[in-house]
């Protein structure tokens, strides 16, 4: 699967490896991603930071290996900048839940991250036979609920709760996208000129 964006920068997908290990190992130590995403939760989703070695290796095992889940490396011109993925997997409901970091920060307002989704769009609701994506987001990201709005993910309701490391309380929302909602926001979206999906090989 691949984009090309209008100025020429080349957006691949191809599924994460063993040897991308250092790269995913540097974006679990940065504070940036780590305040943002839910790596891996803990009880009531708090923080579980700091993550030593043996953690971090076992959530790349996760990634790779677990099999209700399908992680993609991101690769801008040929250099892998994050991952996007689908994690709970489930064909009898057609259910999947998305995840998506850009992991090295001067990729990030570049439109990487929403080309990178409508990759994935375009691969769950055609290829994989999915009928809904979702997905839990913090209250406060604005970057992330920006980019899901403007692929068609609407508010559904407050799904949980979430501590960060100074005991401050944030709220975790989920998100939805059916298929049809996809179909007719893919037609509306300012996506890329040269945006193409191909079969993943
Ligand atoms: C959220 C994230 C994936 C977005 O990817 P990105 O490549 O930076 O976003 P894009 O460049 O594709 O931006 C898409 C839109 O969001 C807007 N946007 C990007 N960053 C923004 C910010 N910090 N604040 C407000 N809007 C922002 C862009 O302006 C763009 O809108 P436009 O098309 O109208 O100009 C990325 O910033 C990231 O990895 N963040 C850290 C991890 C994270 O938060 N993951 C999601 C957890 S739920």
């Amino acid at each position: 699967m691949f984009a090309l964006l209008n100025d020429n920068l080349e957006i691949k997908l191809r599924f994460l490896e063993r040897q991308d290990n250092p790269r995913v190992r540097k974006w679990l130590q940065d504070p940036y991603i780590l305040d943002l995403t839910f790596v891996i939760p803990g009880p009531e989703k708090r923080a579980t930071l700091p993550f030593d070695e043996k953690m971090m290796d076992q959530y790349i095992d996760v990634l790779l290996s677990d099999r209700s889940r399908k992680t993609f490396a991101i690769e801008v011109d040929g250099n892998h900048v994050g991952n996007v993925g689908l994690k709970e997997i489930n064909f009898e409901t057609k259910k999947a839940e998305l995840f998506i970091e850009i992991g090295e920060s001067d990729y990030r307002g570049l439109g990487v991250g929403k080309a990178a989704m409508a990759i994935l769009m375009d691969y769950v609701f055609t290829q994989m036979g999915l009928d809904e994506m979702v997905l839990e987001v913090l209250e406060f990201n604005q970057a992330a609920l920006r980019v899901y709005q403007q692929l068609g993910f609407e508010l559904s309701h407050r799904s949980g709760w979430h501590y960060d490391q100074d005991g401050r309380y944030w709220q975790v929302w989920l998100m939805r996208l059916p298929k049809a909602r996809w179909t007719f926001c893919r037609q509306q979206l300012n996506l890329p000129g040269n945006l193409v999906t191909k079969p993943l090989l």
